[in-house]
């Protein structure tokens, strides 16, 4: 049997939000590797006497990858979390991962994603949205233009800013949204948002407003935003 792996979305934070098939993919797995914000969502569920447990960053991830494929034998399991859902805003990795261990090797293990936390809190129902994550490295313009578009056709957008402290040119968080909606003939001042900071987590804030009280606020990297122009429409009116 080949080394398999399992790509595991562990939720935004809480174990709450830790599905059963997350916990039973961890479990089987002789190799646990991940960052260190997502695996301590899975603490409670890993056992480090029995499991070899290794923290990666970006930097070090493609060498520790390498190291484990080559280490594990025949038939053991590496389980690689993600946070939130691991379909959504991880394809950088997801699909290096699936390069090196080969789709039929790889199962894939849906999480419930902040995007999805997001929309519950505002009401905001993913259909009737532009679901969209600027957290990637590659280019955004194109991206930047569907968030427009989508605005100005009046739909909703559920998103996740772009943190990048390094270089301000390629940082995109809620201030730098704001500005830049306006400066694409918006009028933000009638806009309503929501920005949602490490929701699930006992550090979890919630910020209600328009779009123009974003400019000048910093939120943390671990936030989400909602841009609400739902209009509610029940069964009784069909
Ligand atoms: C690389 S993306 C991963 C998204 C993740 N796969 C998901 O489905 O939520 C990382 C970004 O997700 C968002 N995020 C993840 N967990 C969050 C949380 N607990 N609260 C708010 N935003 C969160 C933040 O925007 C963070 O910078």
């Amino acid at each position: 049997m080949p080394k398999k792996l399992f790509i595991v979305g562990v939720g935004p934070g809480s174990a709450l939000y830790l599905t059963d098939a997350a916990k039973d993919a961890v479990r089987r797995s002789k190799y646990v590797v991940g960052y260190k914000y997502t695996l301590s969502t899975i603490e409670g569920v890993i056992d480090r006497k029995k499991q070899q447990v290794l923290e990666v960053t970006m930097k070090s991830q493609e060498d520790v990858y390498q190291d484990v494929y080559k280490k594990m034998k025949d038939g053991e399991y590496c389980t690689v979390p993600f946070t939130g859902d691991a379909n959504f805003s991880e394809s950088e990795v997801v699909d290096r991962l699936l390069e090196i261990f080969g789709d039929e090797n790889v199962q894939i293990i849906p999480g419930i994603s902040s995007i999805q936390i997001a929309a519950a809190k505002s009401r905001v129902p993913t259909d009737k949205a532009l679901v969209i994550t600027f957290h990637v490295t590659g280019d955004i313009e194109q991206k930047k233009k569907d968030l427009v578009q989508a605005v100005k056709e009046g739909r909703s957008v559920i998103l996740l800013p772009r943190p990048w402290p390094r270089d301000l040119s390629k940082h995109f968080m809620q201030s730098d949204i704001a500005k830049f909606l306006k400066a694409n003939g918006i009028d933000t001042s009638k806009l309503k948002v929501w920005v949602f900071e490490h929701l699930t987590t006992d550090k979890e804030t919630t910020f209600k407003g328009v779009a123009s009280d974003l400019e000048g606020k910093e939120f943390s990297d671990l936030s989400a935003m909602v841009i609400d122009q739902t209009k509610r429409q029940t069964y009784l009116e069909f």
